[in-house]
């Protein structure tokens, strides 16, 4: 019955098991798990934009070289996470419809411009950094597909936020002009990386959900403040000044204290009205429709193929 379903999910999220796409799970569950994955692979396949941009503007060959494995990671983490959203029902071509007609989210901070090369730097070191700092937890996640695929992502990460940080330590290191790119990008890109981690806590309508069936293992602040704390740090070691004048280590907290974050602009990108909303749902469109003909042809591919078998 209706009551034992439900009962028998309660115990297995109180227990710490987790979820399989075969299992029942209450609607809400579901769709909640639909907004989260499908957005998440949104962002994994939108955040390739500003760093593709200089690819073929790179200082050296193993710097493009490095680029185009970290941005072609960000194309598999796409697809693992579209993957493991089509397990609770939903179509890929609904999702890519979702994202392309703007009715679905993908992460803010890709809708800020990459100016210089030193924003390949800023974008490993601080935007792969917090997504680490996001995805490490949600390893644990409790719906079964999300965890396993979130194994992958976090390895592959991790390697992206080194090589981010690896440039900008050669350019603070650097000449005068490379260290005042490496701070110019540190303070174009470190508060849009605090929005990263959503809204404060008092103001998350999923929050609450998210704990209780155990998607969500840390909340929002939570995890931004660890963001903070690790990064502050790794801040000094490249001897960059903290973009945030009221930034201060609080003795009896173990915290550092930072300043205010500028929410009405965190809800103005969302809304769709930063720097580079437009211009990234216009790529996503057009390269939708010029990549009309290649699924085309590998339905057709995939046709003759089964044709051929059953022959
Ligand atoms: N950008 C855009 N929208 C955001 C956002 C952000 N940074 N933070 C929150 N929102 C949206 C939420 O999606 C929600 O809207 P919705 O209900 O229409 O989906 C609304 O703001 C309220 O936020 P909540 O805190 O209530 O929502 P969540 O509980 O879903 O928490 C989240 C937001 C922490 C982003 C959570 O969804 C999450 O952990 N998602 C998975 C991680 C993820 O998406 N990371 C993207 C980072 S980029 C990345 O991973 C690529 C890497 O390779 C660089």
């Amino acid at each position: 019955t209706q009551y034992s379903f439900q009962q028998h999910f309660d115990d297995k999220i109180d227990s710490d098991n987790t979820i399989e796409a075969k299992d029942w799970m209450p609607d809400d569950y579901r769709k909640t798990l639909i907004r989260q994955i499908s957005q998440h692979a949104h962002s994994e396949i939108v955040g390739m934009l500003p760093e593709g941009n200089w690819i073929s503007r790179a200082p050296t060959l193993r710097r493009k070289a490095v680029l185009m494995a970290k941005v072609q990671d960000e194309a598999g983490h796409g697809l693992y996470l579209y993957s493991a959203a089509e397990t609770l029902g939903i179509s890929r071509d609904e999702m890519y419809n979702q994202l392309h007609t703007g009715k679905a989210k993908y992460s803010s901070i890709f809708n800020y411009p990459t100016l210089t090369w030193a924003d390949m730097g800023a974008v490993g070191w601080l935007v792969d950094g917090a997504a680490i700092m996001n995805q490490v937890p949600l390893c644990r996640t409790s719906y079964g597909p999300y965890a396993r695929a979130m194994v992958r992502v976090c390895k592959e990460e991790s390697f992206h936020q080194r090589q981010g940080f690896e440039i900008m330590l050669t350019l603070a290191k650097g000449t005068d002009i490379q260290r005042k790119m490496a701070q110019d990008a540190f303070n174009r890109w470190w508060w849009p990386s605090l929005m990263m981690f959503g809204p404060p806590d008092a103001e998350s309508p999923n929050t609450a959900n998210s704990v209780r069936w155990r998607i969500k293992r840390l909340t929002n602040d939570e995890l931004r403040q660890k963001f903070v704390d690790v990064t502050v740090e790794q801040a000094k070691v490249l001897g960059l000044d903290m973009p945030d004048k009221d930034l201060k280590w609080n003795e009896e907290r173990g915290h550092y204290d930072f300043g205010a974050i500028n929410w009405p602009e965190f809800y103005n990108v969302v809304k769709g009205n930063g720097p580079c909303n437009k211009q990234r749902l216009e790529a996503r469109r057009s390269a939708w429709e010029k990549g009309q003909w290649v699924r085309d042809a590998a339905t057709a591919y995939a046709g003759k193929r089964a044709a051929r078998k059953a022959a």
